[in-house]
């Protein structure tokens, strides 16, 4: 076992002791809330929270939007825990850390996972407002959660050829067209930030093959495989990359943004938790 999953039991098991101890039931599904998504986690019954602030062990977020909770219930009836907030590369994070969260969600007893994040537009038949399910990605943060890792019984040369689940993916897109938002499938590029890409930027990351630029999620995606989770990701097309609109970026206008379609991102995450199997 490495560093960061034996710092993650440590979280884990001061959430599950209050959990076990209100006979509230592990949870199996668990959603990391990125920037815009907060609100996603409307729809979940809430039995108990716990913000990074008090658990022993877990670092801080330092980011507007990310309130750095843990949100343990249920979603659509089934044992849920949502985390609302990041650890990001850019804040400082070292890469090992920042996919803590995934962790600590695997140590409570997660074993699917889906990732959201607010992303911009790179192909230009994407829309803001547009969902995009992530059928791959390509981490060009050139940062690996798992190098240094002492990884004991599991292995660090993890097969990333099918990192996102056909079956979570279909479930995510049937769930779009169900809340009635215009579903996208595509190519999610991970970039360290915190600034945003130049136009020449973009058009090199539209020859590469991205769909969708933004600064997370791939190396947690990684995290979780490398533990053996089912794996979902979903972007939130919160604007089109530089270069590709009149208008420029920025994160209020992200989250200003995400914030008008929270109604329907939360009823995608809840009937997603209805419909798929897991
Ligand atoms: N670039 C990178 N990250 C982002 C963007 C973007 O245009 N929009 C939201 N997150």
């Amino acid at each position: 076992m490495d560093g960061i999953e034996r710092r993650a039991q440590r979280i884990a098991q001061q959430i599950a002791e209050r959990l076990d101890a209100s006979g509230c039931p592990r949870p199996r599904l668990g959603f990391i809330l990125g920037s815009g998504w907060g609100a996603a986690a409307d729809r979940m019954e809430i039995s108990a929270s716990f913000s990074f602030a008090q658990l022993e062990g877990m670092p801080m977020c330092g980011v507007p939007g990310h309130t750095g909770v843990f949100l343990c219930g249920t979603m659509a009836g089934k044992p849920a825990v949502a985390v609302q907030g990041r650890l990001h590369m850019y804040e400082g994070h070292p890469p090992a850390e920042a996919v803590l969260p995934v962790a600590v969600l695997y140590a409570l007893g997660v074993r699917t996972i889906v990732l959201t994040n607010a992303a911009g537009a790179v192909n230009a038949d994407y829309s803001a407002g547009d969902v995009m399910v992530i059928r791959d990605h390509i981490n060009f943060t050139f940062r690996n959660p798992l190098a240094g890792l002492d990884s004991g019984e599991r292995t660090r040369f993890v097969d990333l050829a099918h990192t996102y689940d056909e079956q979570l993916r279909a479930a995510l897109c049937g769930a779009c067209a169900g809340a009635g938002i215009p579903c996208r499938e595509g190519v999610y590029m991970q970039v360290l930030g915190p600034s945003y890409e130049t136009p020449a930027e973009v058009r090199a990351f539209r020859a590469l093959g991205a769909d969708a630029v933004g600064m997370s999620t791939a190396v947690e995606a990684i995290y979780a495989r490398y533990l053996g989770m089912r794996v979902a990701a979903v972007s939130f097309l919160s604007n089109a990359a530089a270069g590709l609109s009149s208008g420029g970026v920025s994160h209020a206008e992200v989250l200003e943004r995400s914030a008008c379609h929270a109604a329907a991102l939360s009823a995608l995450l809840y009937t997603f938790a209805d419909t798929a199997d897991f």
